[in-house]
């Protein structure tokens, strides 16, 4: 085996990846070269992998839903300011929490109809950017209702959905490993912060239709990627179409908008804690989503609501790859340790999620695998990107890739060790920018102040 074959192997449709001399090229691009001409480790993004990836999702809930559909990019997956304007280009909306992404939305020529904004303890500030620009507020705690009353400006109404938490029991058929709790699926989606139960928006749909700064247009929900099977995504559409069918019931209320959230699994996913490649394609689970809830909306005869969607790491994860350099190889008690310039505070589900990253020698993709070896950070824990990896004879300077770093990595990264956070580029069709400087030493410390009487003493 050699980097080049593990490459075709897990290769998947909007990947940009390639080799060329024996190297690995991303976007066309010689990863080595762009390493040293823009330092080391780098993320390198590739527009082309991120604008296939919003089509073809946009296209395949296009197809599955008899309404118009509206793609919002979770700007929580990866806020680089240039990601977002190629999506802002493509036409994608913003899905949004807090004051920051929604600067990143707006600053990047996002469309405020088609951005939404997320919480569970949302402040004032993030609301009024909301009310002012027009943006939709998924109102996802009671004492919010007041706080947007509050700011609502006299003689409008703020477009808001309300969350809802669907627990359907079948749920309990997943494993909660992903929630870190005891119990079913069932009991960790209850306990998780988000979403009212229908009892709770029962109560709460007729307040916020009567209020006279508020017009309720529709629900949203998000469970989110806890199981790669379609059918667990089934079973959470089913449950929210038989809640808008019980809600509407009970209190005559029937929505324009259903804001289905994100969580739509990539192929080759790290969340899944195993190299293998997921075999679902993204239109298995748009028809699957869709097909569950459409079933239970259509025989209430009601028009069918429009579809929102806050895909993150469908859109981006394999958008960026993480560029590193080879440096000390330690070899010992039968073991071998290659040490890269990132650590996995750069790849921060590798630590709080057991995420698992497909590394590649990007320097010595001809090179046949010779060793198993522990592809370790340079920070003082243990870092290990990758555990246990086929690779073949490196030497200190070599390039390597760690593939999928577009989703929960850069907006997680922390200077760890005072060591800045890399810098990132994009690779266009008409070459590379620079979309992200490298933090300087001088960055990391710009907040500091240090009081008077602790001052170094100066010379003179
Ligand atoms: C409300 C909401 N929407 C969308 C997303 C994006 O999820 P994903 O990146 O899994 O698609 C998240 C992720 O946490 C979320 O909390």
């Amino acid at each position: 085996m050699t980097g080049a074959e593990a490459l075709a192997a897990l290769r998947t449709q909007s990947d940009r990846l390639g080799v060329a001399d024996g190297r690995l090229t991303i976007g066309g691009q010689d990863a080595a070269a762009l390493l040293r001409e823009y330092g080391s480790p780098l993320f390198v993004a590739v527009e082309d992998s991120i604008t296939a990836n919003y089509r073809r999702l946009r296209d395949a809930f296009g197809a599955a839903w008899p309404e118009a559909v509206t793609v919002m990019f979770a700007v929580k997956t990866n806020n680089t300011l240039a990601i977002r304007a190629l999506l802002s280009r493509e036409g994608a909306g913003g899905d949004c929490f807090g004051a920051g992404e929604l600067h990143a939305c707006l600053a990047t020529g996002t469309d405020p109809a088609r951005m939404v904004l997320n919480g569970s303890n949302k402040g004032a500030e993030e609301i009024a950017i909301a009310i002012r620009d027009g943006i939709r507020i998924n109102i996802d705690s009671e004492d919010e209702i007041g706080l947007i009353e509050s700011l609502a400006p006299p003689g409008r109404r703020v477009r808001v959905n309300l969350r809802l938490k669907p627990l359907p029991p079948e749920i309990d058929r997943f494993s909660a490993a992903f929630f870190k709790r005891g119990g079913g699926m069932l009991d960790a989606v209850k306990r998780t912060k988000w979403g009212f139960s229908r009892a709770a928006a029962a109560r709460l749909v007729p307040r916020l239709r009567a209020s006279p700064h508020l017009e309720l247009e529709g629900y949203s929900c998000h469970v989110g990627r806890f199981s790669a099977d379609p059918d667990s995504f089934a079973v959470v559409a089913a449950e929210l179409g038989r809640d808008v069918v019980r809600l509407h019931a009970e209190t005559g209320f029937w929505p324009s908008t259903l804001d289905i959230g994100g969580g739509w699994p990539r192929q080759r996913e790290p969340e899944s804690r195993a190299p293998d490649l997921n075999p679902h394609p993204i239109e298995t689970y748009a028809d699957r989503a869709c097909a569950a809830l459409l079933a239970e909306l259509i025989p209430s005869a009601q028009p069918v609501p429009a579809l929102w969607l806050e895909p993150g790491r469908y859109l981006v994860g394999n958008g960026v790859v993480l560029l590193a350099t080879v440096g000390a190889i330690r070899k010992d008690l039968d073991h071998v340790w290659i040490h890269a310039d990132a650590s996995t505070d750069l790849l921060m589900r590798a630590e709080t999620s057991a995420a698992w990253y497909h590394i590649l020698p990007a320097g010595r993709m001809d090179a046949p695998f010779t060793q198993t070896a522990d592809i370790v950070g340079s920070t003082c824990v243990p870092s290990i990107l990758g555990a246990g990896r086929e690779m073949p004879e490196l030497a200190p300077g070599d390039a390597i890739a760690v593939l999928d770093a577009g989703m929960y990595a850069e907006v997680l990264a922390a200077p760890f060790n005072a060591v800045g956070r890399p810098a990132s580029v994009m690779v266009s069709p008409g070459g590379v920018h620079l979309t992200r400087r490298r933090e300087t030493i001088a960055d990391i410390f710009a907040r500091d102040r240090v009081p008077a009487h602790l001052e170094a003493p100066h010379d003179g």
